[in-house]
């Protein structure tokens, strides 16, 4: 893995995070090219979700501020970290409603592609979501799972988050829609993972996508399609342990990557 030329910023004393005006127009930019792709393919939950959160549109959101709206929805908040945690730090942050955020926004020149999470993918991606109830228990109950799992079994739960928070999509009445992180902050990926016929879309089943390899520097070949919101939730009181022992005794699926 290259090496990041980012690094996450610092907050002062007062949890203000200071960001310069070519660092605000740059989440401008983002927001407005974003916001134009979301019709027709955010599913209804995840828009209702986007407006609760009422982003500013022309800079950077304080992770305060954040915080405070996620606070009232749901009893969650934003935490900045480092771009990469560790698995202990990552899970133990979930089980407590803290959800990690690595604060650097991209430059210009990284404006259409960043492999690494930047504050972009972490606010406009990830907090809208965690205001619904039932995701946001999923999360946190992943997060549990992942405190109460061996070692050996995180490589496999991160695969259940990859393929639900990062990358999860839905079937609506209206038709296919999205809610992953991964897929709502990246113009390319939303569009490629509703109107492609390249992917393949498998209806959600935990087992499944904890046999699943991905690869994080690819359009995802392969998405999971849940019902409803309700599923994560039920997912959130179901025994994860339980079904990474079962996809252990069945084992990997075949990549659908070189
Ligand atoms: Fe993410």
């Amino acid at each position: 893995m290259k090496t990041s030329t980012y690094s996450s910023r610092l907050p002062d004393e007062t949890g203000h995070i200071p960001y310069s005006d070519e660092e605000n127009a740059v989440w401008r930019d983002l927001m407005k090219r974003q916001v134009s792709m979301l019709n027709g393919r955010a599913c209804q939950p995840w828009i209702d979700a986007f407006h609760a959160m009422d982003f500013p549109r022309d800079r950077v959101p304080q992770l305060n501020e954040i915080s405070e709206t996620l606070q009232k929805h749901s009893g969650w908040a934003v935490e900045g970290v480092p771009a990469l945690i560790g698995f202990e730090r990552f899970f133990g942050l979930l089980a407590n409603r803290r959800f990690p955020v690595a604060t650097f926004i991209r430059r210009r020149e990284d404006f259409d592609y960043l492999q690494e999470p930047d504050v972009f993918h972490e606010l406009f991606g990830h907090a809208p979501p965690l205001t619904d109830h039932r995701f946001a228990a999923f999360v946190e109950a992943y997060g549990k799972a992942g405190l109460a799992a061996e070692p050996e079994d995180h490589a496999m739960l991160a695969r259940l988050f990859w393929f639900t928070v990062e990358f999860g999509l839905v079937n609506t009445p209206e038709g296919l829609r999205a809610y992953g992180a991964g897929v709502m902050s990246s113009p390319g990926e939303i569009v490629h993972a509703i109107e492609s016929d390249k992917p393949l879309r498998k209806p959600f089943d935990p087992v499944d996508a904890l046999r699943t390899p991905y690869r994080i520097d690819i359009m995802q070949p392969v998405y999971f399609v849940i019902d409803s919101f309700d599923d994560l939730f039920e997912l959130a009181q179901a025994d994860l342990l339980g079904y990474i022992k079962q996809a252990r005794a069945l084992g990997m699926h075949e990549p659908a990557f070189d």
